[in-house]
This record gives C-alpha cells, structure tokens and sequence, in this order.
C-alpha cells in the first residue's frame, strides 16, 4: 500500500557518466583523448578545451546532457561504445547513487524521456531482480541495459509497480525516489504505458502482437544464450577450470550385465551409416574453385525445401484450424518456423549480398542491407571457426517464433532450438552427400541479424548458423570452438 504522506520536494536527480573501473582517460597538448584499459591505448579523437578539462571528471561521473551538450555527448558516446562507460543517477555530483546504468548494446544511451503524470505505469512482466556479486539488479531481455539498484527507495518504488500506477499516485508514496528515475526506467523498457482500462490485462497491453506470444524465460533464454543483446562473458572461456576436473568425454559404465552388441555386426555399414560417419565439419574454404548458385540450390532444394501445403490433422475438434508447410526434416507440430537466409561471400553465378530463401517458390530473394553489417556477419563466423577466411557462404537460420508460440506454452523456445538442431544435421548431410564442406556455428549476434533484416529480434530473429563452401582439398583447421 502506499503512504498517504507527502515528501518535501528533493532537486531533481541527474545522469552522470562516470568510468568504468580500470579505465583512465588521458588528454594530450593537442586536445586528443585517448583511453588506457585491459593494457591498451584507444584514442578517441580530438574535442575542444571544455570537454578536455572536464574529462578529469568522469572518474566519479561527468554530468550528461545530451542534446544540449553535444561535443561530450559524442564522447561519451564513443567510450560508450567500447563498453567504457556506466551511467549513474543522482541528485548532484556528490549525492549517493540511486542506480547505475550499465549499457547492455553498443548503441544504447539512457534518456529520460517525458512522462505524463496521468498515464499509468506498470513493471514489464519481464523484469526481474537478482543479486550480482553484492550488488541487486533489475533486468529485462527486452531492456538494453541493466540496472543496480543502490537506493531502498528505487527497489520500493519498482515494487509499487506491479500493478499499474500514475505518477501522481506514486509521488505520494513515502519513499518516492523521483520522476527521473521513472523516465529512465520508461526508456529502458522495464516499465511500460499499458494505456486505459488495461489493469486486467497487462500482458496483452505490453508491446505489440508478437510479443504477447513469448513467455517469460524463454525470451530470457534467447537474449542471454546468444550474441548481441548483453555484455556478459560468454564463449570457451574455461570460467570453471580452476573448481573442477572437466567431465571426462565418455560416461563411465553402469555396473550392470552388458549385452555386446558388437557380436551382432554381420552386414557391412549401409550407404546411409557410410555418409552419416563422413560427415565432418569444414572449416577452411578453397578461395580458388567458390560453391556454385546450381550447389546451393541443391543443397537447400535437399534440406530445405517446402514439399507441400496441407491443413493440420487434429484429433480434437476444438482446436484451432492450422495449416502447415513440411519441409524434408522433422518439426514438432509441423511447425515449420524456421527460415534460411544466406549471407554470401562468394558464389560463382550469385553476387555477394544477403538472400532470404523463399522455401515456398525455391527462390533466392536479394534483401538490401549495409556492406559493413554483411560483412560483420562473415567475419563473426571467421572469428567462430577460427578460419583462415570467412566462410563462402554463411546460412542463419531464423524462427518466426509466433508459429511456435501461439501453440505451445511453456517449452516454445525449447523446441525452436531442437529444430534448429534437427536442421543442422540435414544441411550437414546434405553437404556431405555433395562433398561439399560445411561447419555449424555455436553463437550468432541477434541483434546484427535484426539489424539487416530490419526486423525486431522477438518477431523473426536468428537462432542458428552454418557456414557453407568447397573446403580445401587437405582440411586440417584445428577444432575452434
Ligand atoms: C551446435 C554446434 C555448434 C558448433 N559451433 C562451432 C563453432 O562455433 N565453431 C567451430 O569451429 N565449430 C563448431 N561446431 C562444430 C564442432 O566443433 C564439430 O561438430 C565437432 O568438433 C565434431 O567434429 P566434426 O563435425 O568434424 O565431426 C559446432 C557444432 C555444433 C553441432
């Protein structure tokens, strides 16, 4: 319940940008500012004597204005680029934290945005807390940031907001932190504005039509297992080696009585058993004798094609009609969701761009998207595979997640990654059948894929890669990943 008291009014709380720890900044004669961290010199560009003089500041925050400030902005913004920077919230350079911001994408910079009183608020049910080291923070799959929380008042505030609220109810709670906080935490998309009437409803009033369809942890799930939308370590970085032994690589045996079923190979292994023990992965690529359009046609004509279009058998009359497309691999509920698109290096017939492939009319479709964001795709793949080169033609698979998500709860995003699984192993079979060569990657930026397909990462987003090309005659790359 909230207090029926009203507080004095406290000056109005402001972002600070303040430095990571371990980072320095240095200024040289010329104005140059150039930042030591990790062990190395990245320099920042030249800014005139104010921002220079203030940048001895930033050790404990430098107040950030963003349109009014612009020169600083710019550079904050390029150290926030680099993961240089955090944000803090407070009522003046001195005054305690009330939270930090810690940006999650290169591309994000907190706001305060403007906040109509009378609107409700409510919390996005994909916010959580938890305890980070000491610390509490608030998160959300959906928010580019993350916040720790450092002051009673926020963590009391944010639990007045699972039901929704104006801000003129909640200014009269007794530890009203203040409207700026609301504003930032409006922009991070861990509030939201559910509208009128919608009290009853609140899922359906956060987001649009898709995300109404995703649960709780699978879009954690998505957002965390992946590239592009957190700065958390991730990768075989060996975080565990120090505590414990690695698990060995074969299980050790039950005790119980084994039946040998080596004694029952009489027939030779089947042509089929003969490709699936061929299948390897090929991670080097002859850059002399590129795939051909023709090849990869067949491989996705094999793999991937739409076979037919048909309406769903139900067994019970009153589930909902729903027509599906079969493709030449196994989908749970023959949902089919995902979809293939191709970044291209180089094919011979096919210029290098980025294709959808249209699995209904066997079709490449161009879509138009930025050079650098096409080439950052190929280069994450080179960078996965440790290559001498990016691959010839690299595959992501995408999952309109609603085909899923509007059948099935709880398990949804579970099962988009077994078919991806499934997927895999077709377009690794296929490309054997072909000898051609072919090599999964463990993790894609989800955020870069959103970015060239224009399409927002919880309607249609990337879940899964494989690279594509003629190896090399000898193919010897040690296993990378
Ligand atoms: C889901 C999945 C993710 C993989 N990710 C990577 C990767 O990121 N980089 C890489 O070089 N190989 C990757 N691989 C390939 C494996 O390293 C490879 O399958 C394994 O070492 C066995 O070798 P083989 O495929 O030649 O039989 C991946 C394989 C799978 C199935």
């Amino acid at each position: 319940m909230l207090s029926e008291t009203s507080q004095p009014p406290s000056p109005p709380a402001r972002l600070f940008a303040r430095l990571n720890p371990g980072v320095t900044l240095e200024r040289s004669a010329t104005g140059g500012v150039s930042a030591l961290f990790d062990g190395r010199t990245v320099e920042f560009g030249t800014f005139g004597a104010d921002v220079t003089e203030r940048a001895a500041d930033f050790e404990t925050g430098v107040a950030f204005d963003g349109e009014r400030d612009a020169e600083m902005s710019e550079l904050v913004r390029r150290l926030a680029l680099y993961g240089l920077v955090e944000y803090r919230l407070a009522r003046g350079p001195s005054g305690p934290d009330l939270i930090v911001v810690e940006p999650q994408m290169r591309d994000y910079a907190p706001r305060m945005i403007e906040i109509d009183e009378d609107r409700p608020l409510a919390l996005s049910r994909f916010a959580y807390m938890r305890r980070r080291g000491a610390d509490l923070v608030l998160e959300s799959p959906r928010a580019m940031a993350l916040f720790r929380l450092c002051d009673p008042s926020v963590t009391a505030m944010i639990a007045h907001l699972s039901e929704a609220r104006t801000v003129k109810e909640l200014r009269d709670s007794a530890d009203f932190p203040g409207v700026e906080l609301l504003a930032l935490l409006l922009d991070g998309q861990i509030l939201f504005t559910p509208g009128p009437g919608a009290d009853k409803a609140l899922r359906a009033a956060e987001g649009d039509g898709d995300l109404v369809l995703w649960d709780f942890h699978d879009l954690l799930f998505h957002t965390r297992s992946t590239d592009g939308r957190h700065a958390n370590p991730s990768g075989g970085l060996y975080a565990h080696a120090d505590l414990a032994a690695p698990p060995p690589a074969v299980r050790p045996s039950w005790p119980g009585p084994a039946i040998d079923l080596k004694t029952l190979e009489t027939a030779p292994p089947s042509a089929f058993a003969t490709l699936l023990r061929r299948r390897h992965s090929t991670r080097a690529f002859d850059e002399r004798r590129p795939i051909t359009l023709a090849e990869v046609a067949r491989l996705l004509d094999g793999a991937a094609r739409i076979i037919s279009r048909e309406q769903a058998p139900h067994e019970d009359h009153d589930e909902p009609e729903l027509e599906v497309a079969p493709r030449p691999y196994p989908s749970g509920g023959a949902s089919y969701e995902l979809e293939l698109y191709l970044a291209v290096d180089r094919c011979e017939g096919l210029a290098r761009g980025f294709y959808h492939y249209d699995a209904s009319r066997h079709a490449l479709v161009l879509i138009e998207t930025n050079e650098h964001w096409l080439t950052a795709m190929l280069e994450d793949a080179q960078f996965a595979m440790g290559a001498p080169a990016v691959p010839q033609v690299l595959v992501t698979m995408a999952a309109r997640f609603g085909r899923v998500s509007w059948k099935y709860s709880g398990f949804a995003y579970a099962l988009v990654l077994k078919h991806v699984g499934v997927l895999m192993q077709t377009l690794y079979l296929m490309a054997a059948e072909m000898e051609i060569g072919a090599c999964a990657i463990g993790v894609g930026d989800i955020d870069l894929f959103a970015k060239m397909t224009g399409l927002a990462f919880h309607v249609e987003g990337s879940v899964g890669q494989i690279a594509i090309g003629r190896g090399v005659q000898s193919d010897s790359t040690p296993v990378a990943d």
